[in-house]
């Protein structure tokens, strides 16, 4: 291999990574391997060595008194979108509940009017934005929704977005469908119809064209019932997608054990997950997909039971769940430090949650999520002389760079 592809990371002060796993669980899900005083080697955008020996390169970069970790994942945002609702948020902290703000007519169908009002161009601009915010919190790998779309064209608007960013960034990112995010206006008191809309036309159309790969739904009280979601579920597993479902978020009404039922790839929130239902998922093999940071935004004071999840063998992650209602966040180093100081996990649990289990959560962890030889130089370089300063130094951005593939894809 000639020399021009090669890059060295040089006198990395702690080089941390999770186990050479698929996914990190019970004591692997506690540890972290820690090299110290390392140089990494990168050739063609793949880590080939972890080294004490001094390496030539035609790139060098310097990590001395520096950190380097696994680029973070962040399997759960609903980009794109557009428009704002500050207007909602200051509601809530004066009371309503979000719910309330909901059915009035506001929460996400308000988004979708944004969505709906929107160019292609202006979406794609926003979407944009929101990305090379992730990416400065060291974000290399992304899933990404509709569902604020809500009609088959706004749908495929929002997933053609999708297909651009995949097409213009450097970055992995998997996309998703989620049409059933919530009955529109326009269907009020006509789910039914709507669920016919979703199943017969949109799921169709979305698979001919090759727009997404998993196919989401928000299973709640009052939106998409258990019945509804069987309905919907069983038809894009027909089709041949993957499933995913924001699973009892706000009322306990059993999406989790429809996660275990059909083999979804995670479950969402799990926030009232019943102890039964956690044993379900961990034996169908699906990641428990948590969401702190929408809890800690809708101001709730009670957190998915992460640490009972955790100790009984579940696989973690954490996502922002990024949107502009429940979750304004484009930090997933913001959800690492609620995990910690809200749901009792571990930094190392965090930061396993937030690399291979993530990536694996996205079935990707054969190429990214942790330093091993072989694996996409995926990477984040901390401008911190210790890793736990992720979490220790809370609201503070320390990444100095995100790299993708070998490539820098961020600087400070
Ligand atoms: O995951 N709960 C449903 N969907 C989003 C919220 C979307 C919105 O409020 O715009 C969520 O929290
Ligand atoms: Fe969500």
């Amino acid at each position: 291999m000639g020399l021009q592809m090669r890059k060295v990371i040089k006198n990395i002060k702690q080089l941390v990574t999770p186990v050479n796993k698929k996914y990190a669980v019970k004591d692997d899900a506690k540890k972290l391997d820690i090299y110290e005083n390392v140089n990494l080697i990168i050739e063609n955008g793949i880590i080939v060595d972890i080294t004490t020996k001094e390496a030539e390169a035609n790139e060098v970069i310097d990590a001395t008194g520096k950190v380097v970790l696994p680029a973070f994942v962040d399997p759960h945002t609903h980009i794109p979108f557009i428009g704002s609702r500050e207007d909602e948020f200051n509601k809530r902290i004066m009371g309503k509940t979000y719910m309330e703000i909901a059915a009035e007519g506001g929460g996400i169908n308000s988004t979708v009017r944004s969505v709906r009002n929107a160019t292609f161009d202006e979406l794609y601009e926003a979407a944009k934005k929101d990305l090379e915010l992730m990416i400065s919190f060291g974000v290399a790998t992304v899933e990404m929704k509709s569902g604020y779309g809500l009609d088959l064209e706004n749908e495929i608007k929002q997933l053609k977005v999708i297909r651009k960013l995949q097409e213009e960034y450097h970055v992995d990112i998997k996309s998703t469908f989620l049409g059933a995010h919530e009955i529109p206006l326009e269907y009020r008191g006509k789910k039914e119809e709507y669920i016919d809309l979703v199943i017969n036309k949109m799921l169709p159309t979305v698979k001919e064209k090759g727009l997404a790969e998993y196919v989401d739904i928000f299973c709640e009280k009052g939106v998409f019932e258990i019945d509804d979601t069987k309905k919907i579920l069983t038809a894009a597993k027909d089709l041949g997608f993957k499933v995913k479902i924001h699973a009892d978020e706000i009322y306990p009404l059993g999406g989790s054990e429809l996660c275990a039922e059909f083999e979804a790839v995670s479950g969402e929130h799990l926030v009232k997950i019943k102890d039964e239902h956690i044993e379900k998922m961990i034996d169908a093999g699906c990641v428990f997909n948590l969401l702190p940071a929408t809890t800690f935004f809708l101001m709730s004071k009670e957190y998915a039971p992460a640490r009972k999840i955790l100790d009984r063998g579940g696989i973690v992650a954490l996502s922002t769940d990024l949107n502009p209602g429940s979750s304004y966040t484009h930090s997933i180093q913001m959800v690492m430090v609620i995990a910690c100081l809200n749901m009792g996990m571990t930094m190392e649990e965090v930061i396993n949650a937030v690399t291979i289990n993530g990536a694996h959560s996205l079935e990707l962890s054969d190429k990214t999520g942790s330093i091993h030889r072989g694996k996409q130089a995926d990477l984040v370089i901390l401008d911190a002389p210790d890793y736990r300063y992720l979490v220790y130094n809370f609201g503070v951005n320390r990444i100095e760079k995100v790299i993708k593939k070998g490539e820098i894809i961020f600087q400070k």
